[in-house]
């Protein structure tokens, strides 16, 4: 959700900076951009914004400055228009500001604020930005912004550069904030990826507090009281390649075939972590949690700890988090994201903490909000995951579980080994693309595409179909095969294809037995399994490597969107109205 890149230095080319520092954050998901420079002839702001993609745009329109700031919006507040679009600049041109959030009382600091200034645009945004303008004729720029800020509520971030005094604010109680400072430069982003290029030392700003960028330095603040703060940076192990495309057409592709390293690294690197958090849940209730792909890895995860440990759990959706009310001490919340920022999960941890229950935070972003709130933190390690589909971040999460299971019941060293076995496995499933390339050019000419799976491959039917409607705009829908006969098979005619989900395992039978229900009725049966069976009309293999397997199953789903969104000629990397981090409710 909306990205942010802010620039104060000695290099002229500060617009071009940010520029990039945009393109960089695209993948978050947006639907128009702008970027705010300081005019250094005319001591004033100019900016340029506009709806759409940045694609080939330039900024070489605006003037060399040595200050910038720019934001990518997806939309909350206002329409899709050019005036809404952020930067948004006050009366006088000496403030620009760009906003993560809802400013839940904007329509209040408006009140007193509607007869003297002039507004242009339909955001809460540039209400606020009226208020700073309206405080900092008394004060300070930073006094102005912290007095401001003080007075919004809601969850939010804001970047506030100030042509006069040569600095960038930034203030937050939601939405994540990064800077970092390289020589005489200092830089600020919503993502800690596109300050890779400049240093991997980073600042990540906590909720209540504010920094100050001047060039090549940074301060902080409490932003209730306004004393001054440490700054604690935090070296970070990705590498700025890891977070480019490299040989590959797109990210999603990429990062699809960097998961038997990731897995590899799991189970070489978080044996010990799995152990930790084991003992940790081990007479505790456990509950998991997660939205939309980090559901389904939290979903698989409640089963895997049933079947490999036989340890009861309850997997919930972060933003249905009735389930998980009044939990006590007792209590331990298995908290999946990405991200570490997705506002729904933060807010469920919230809850679940004041209550008195533990949190651990499986996290892939070091120094995210989840990750800072966690009582016990484990790192992916699956580096930056560019594309806004969920695919190694998925199965580097259903690789930890797998762990954490074996390790409950005793033998990790099991999951270790399945875990090595799958990354092998999926190099033999990338050699057969030319399979998945056909059968992706037969499905794309269909309206519906179901996926049904029983025991461990229901999670795994949910978010095979979740990736191909996410790339392809296609109807498609997960189902558990047992509830076929409740309803789904209503919908299945001459033709309709129908993935089938099969493990070699106790519900081997009983799966093959509602896919023979499906054919009956025309369906066009796709069976990912590691055994071949003759009502399979087409056949993905995979070897058998017991729980693991399910990543096997993912990794052909995956690849099946990849070449279905191909084919139907659209952007894997960015689908259409979703956001890679969802930072608003
Ligand atoms: C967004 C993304 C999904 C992701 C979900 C949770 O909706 O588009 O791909 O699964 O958020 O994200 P998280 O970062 O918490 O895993």
């Amino acid at each position: 959700m909306c990205g942010i890149f802010g620039y104060v230095g000695k290099l002229d080319k500060a617009g071009e900076i940010v520029l990039s520092g945009l393109k960089k954050l695209e993948y978050r998901g947006y639907d128009s951009w702008g970027v705010a420079v300081k005019s250094e002839t005319q001591n004033s702001i100019l900016v340029k914004k506009k709806t759409g993609k940045i694609n080939h745009a330039t900024v070489e329109d605006l003037p060399k400055s040595t200050l910038a700031l720019g934001h990518t919006r997806w939309a909350t507040h206002g329409a899709v228009i050019n005036e809404n679009a952020h930067p948004h600049t006050d009366c006088t041109k000496r403030f620009a500001i760009v906003h993560n959030g809802i400013i839940e009382n904007y329509q209040e600091i408006k009140k007193n604020l509607a007869q003297k200034h002039h507004f242009r645009s339909e955001t809460d945004t540039e209400i606020l930005l009226h208020l700073i303008e309206e405080l900092a004729i008394k004060l300070p720029g930073s006094e102005a912004v912290r007095k401001a800020f003080t007075r919004a509520r809601g969850l939010n971030a804001i970047v506030v550069l100030d042509a006069l005094e040569n600095k960038i604010y930034t203030a937050k109680t939601g939405s994540p904030i990064v800077l970092t400072v390289k020589g005489q430069n200092s830089y600020l982003a919503s993502d800690s990826a596109s300050l890779l290029a400049f240093s991997n030392e980073l600042l990540f700003l906590n909720d209540g507090e504010m920094a100050i960028l001047s060039s090549g330095k940074i301060t902080l603040q409490n932003i209730a009281d306004g004393k001054t703060l440490l700054p604690h940076f935090q070296k970070v192990d990705w590498k700025f390649e890891e977070s480019e495309m490299g040989k590959y057409p797109h990210f999603m592709i990429k990062e699809i075939e960097e998961q038997p390293k990731i897995l590899l690294n799991i189970s070489a690197n978080l044996a010990e972590s799995a152990e930790k958090i084991a003992a940790f849940i081990k007479n505790k209730n456990v509950y998991f949690s997660g939205c939309g792909t980090a559901y389904f890895a939290a979903l698989a995860g409640s089963y895997y700890l049933m079947s490999l440990a036989k340890k009861r759990s309850l997997a919930v959706y972060a933003n249905e988090p009735i389930l998980v009310k009044n939990l006590t001490d007792d209590d331990v919340l298995l908290a999946l994201s990405q991200s570490g920022e997705t506002i729904d999960l933060i807010e469920t941890v919230k809850m679940v903490q004041a209550e008195g229950a533990k949190v651990v935070g499986v996290v892939n972003v070091l120094g995210s909000t989840l990750f800072r709130m966690a009582n016990e933190k484990v790192l992916l390690g699956a580096g930056p995951e560019i594309c806004v589909l969920a695919t190694k971040s998925f199965t580097a999460k259903l690789g930890f579980l797998t762990l954490l299971s074996y390790a409950l019941s005793g033998n990790l060293k099991v999951g270790q080994r399945l875990l090595a076995q799958a990354a092998e496995a999926l190099d033999t499933i990338f050699s057969q693309k030319q399979k998945i390339k056909a059968l992706a050019k037969k499905l794309v000419k269909k309206q519906h595409i179901f996926v049904i799976g029983r025991g461990l491959s229901y999670p795994m039917a949910l978010e095979s179909a979740l990736k191909i409607k996410e790339v392809t705009y296609l109807h498609a829908e997960g189902f558990a095969a047992g509830e076929l006969k409740h309803g789904v098979i209503a919908l299945i005619e001459k033709g309709t294809p129908c993935v089938v989900l099969a493990l070699n395992d106790e519900n081997y039978e009983s799966t093959i037995a509602s896919a023979m229900e499906l054919k009956a009725r025309g369906g066009y049966i796709v069976g990912i399994s590691p055994k071949n069976n003759e009502i399979f009309d087409d056949y993905l293999p995979t070897s058998d490597v017991g729980v693991a397997t399910n990543i096997l199953q993912i990794a052909w789903a995956q690849l099946l969107s990849y070449y279905m969104a191909l084919e139907l000629k659209l952007d894997p990397d960015k689908p259409r109205n979703l956001a890679k981090s969802v930072t608003v409710k």
